[in-house]
């Protein structure tokens, strides 16, 4: 536990940028934050999944630096393995094995651990969350927010420090957030949460606004949380749903 409560720990984007196509999806991102629970907030198309890949190394910024805890996470990915874990909107796009043991223990064997560490790393995880008889369940059968919990234990079994959040919530029903919320607080880990919904990030310590693949605002979720939430009712009242990217 008090591994992710190291000094310093820290993560610091300088002038991120990120181009598909030569169009700019990230334009220049500048963030340095060690808060504990950092929320990104943003409307659709804003870039959010793109920088939740960029933090988690599983893409490779264009130009500028990014370091989580001090690593290169595209360059170093044992580092980032050990370092940061991401969970996408979609448990479909993530679960790759048939059964939930199964999948569980890939991201352990990844980081090096051999088949027994594994197997009870898997049980370990599996008891915290009061699964132990998940182990050998078929991923088929699994409802769609148990689906999210097999993602979030086989995350948390490799015990990042740094959690990204993309949007986990969404499409799920509200009994379903509220359970998977409840087992988020408990966890040691750091939490970057990124979302269109102000709903979720009202536990910010510090929010940031993404726009056009710009960070425009940032505050305490107090202050920002309703000029987003504002802003989304106006462009709302707005007729641009018909506009293309430039
Ligand atoms: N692989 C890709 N190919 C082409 N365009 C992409 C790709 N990934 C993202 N984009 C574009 O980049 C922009 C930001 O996408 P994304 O990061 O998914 O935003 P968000 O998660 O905020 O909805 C969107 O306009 C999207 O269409
Ligand atoms: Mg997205």
């Amino acid at each position: 536990m008090h591994r992710c409560d190291s000094a310093g720990f820290a993560i610091r984007l300088d002038d991120l940028r990120y181009k598909i196509g030569g169009r700019a999806v990230l334009d220049g991102i500048t963030l340095h934050s060690s808060a504990r629970r950092i929320g990104v907030v943003g409307r659709n198309g804003s870039g959010k999944s793109t920088l939740a890949r960029l933090l988690a190394g599983l893409l490779a910024p264009t130009s500028g630096r990014i370091r989580i805890a001090g690593h290169d996470v595209f360059r170093d990915r044992r580092a980032a393995l050990a370092t940061v874990g991401i969970l996408f909107q979609n448990p479909d796009h993530q679960i790759i094995f048939p059964r939930v043991g199964e999948e569980i223990a890939f991201g352990l064997r990844q980081q090096g651990l051999d088949k027994a560490q594994a197997a009870a790393g898997v049980q370990a995880v599996l008891h915290s969350f009061g699964k132990p008889h998940w182990q050998d369940a078929p991923v088929s059968v699994l409802s769609q927010g148990q689906k999210h919990l097999v993602c979030m234990m086989a995350v948390l079994a490799m015990r990042p420090q740094l959690l990204i959040l993309d949007e986990p919530y969404a499409g799920l029903d509200i009994p379903t957030r509220r359970q998977l919320a409840r087992h988020l607080h408990r966890i040691p880990a750091r939490l970057l949460h990124i979302s269109h919904d102000p709903a979720d990030l009202a536990q910010s310590d510090q929010l940031y606004w993404l726009e056009r693949g710009r960070i425009i605002a940032q505050g305490p979720p107090e202050t920002l949380l309703p000029a987003f939430t504002a802003e989304m009712v106006r462009l709302g009242d707005l007729d641009d749903i018909a506009d293309l990217p430039g």
